[in-house]
């Protein structure tokens, strides 16, 4: 399967706006992040955005401008977590180009958030266990779309390495 369209998907945390940066600088095209695309669009944090607008606002947006990189040619993009599980999302992705599934472990994307939390609406107001319970729940509720994915990279995987062998195998 060759493709010029690479979709990261995966918990928030496991890293999918890095490695879409790095992999656009590999493959030289570009690398985009939907949830700055959806922060440029609608001119709020999404933060702001779940605050005032609600989540099924923010779901509708990100459906409308992942669907916006139909008239793209080459370009890797870095999905919000909860991307794939919404409306027709994961099919269109798969339909366009190969997804990649980040598959960090719990414990690892626990102690990334931790600093970080304050972006992040659905986990702003949570300890570190209480992290570490939203996402393994979350992992469940999810898994069925997740695992829909072209390819799986575990925490045990050497990412790099990985991901350029795709990068070979797929991209002309
Ligand atoms: C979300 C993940 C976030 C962002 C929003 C909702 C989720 O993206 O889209 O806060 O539902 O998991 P990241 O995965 O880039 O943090």
């Amino acid at each position: 399967m060759a493709a010029e369209k690479i979709f990261l998907i995966g918990l928030m945390g496991s890293g999918k706006s890095y490695w879409a940066k790095k992999m656009s600088k590999w493959i030289k095209c570009a690398g985009y992040d939907l949830d700055d695309l959806i922060v440029m669009n609608e001119e709020k944090t999404i933060a702001e955005i779940f605050a005032e607008d609600g989540e099924d606002y923010f779901r509708k947006t990100e459906s409308k401008l992942l669907k916006w990189f139909k008239e793209k040619k080459k370009y890797v993009l870095a999905t919000g977590g909860g991307a794939p599980c919404f409306n027709d999302n994961m099919q269109w992705m798969k339909k366009e180009g190969v997804v990649i599934w980040l598959d960090e472990s719990v414990e690892i994307l626990v102690q990334r958030l931790i600093k970080e939390k304050a972006h992040r609406p659905l986990i702003a107001h949570l300890d570190e266990a209480g992290i570490a319970t939203f996402l393994q729940q979350q992992l469940v509720n999810r898994f069925s779309f997740y695992q829909q994915a072209h390819y799986r990279l575990g925490s045990d995987e050497i990412v790099e390495s990985v991901l350029k062998k795709l990068i070979q195998k797929h991209v002309a």
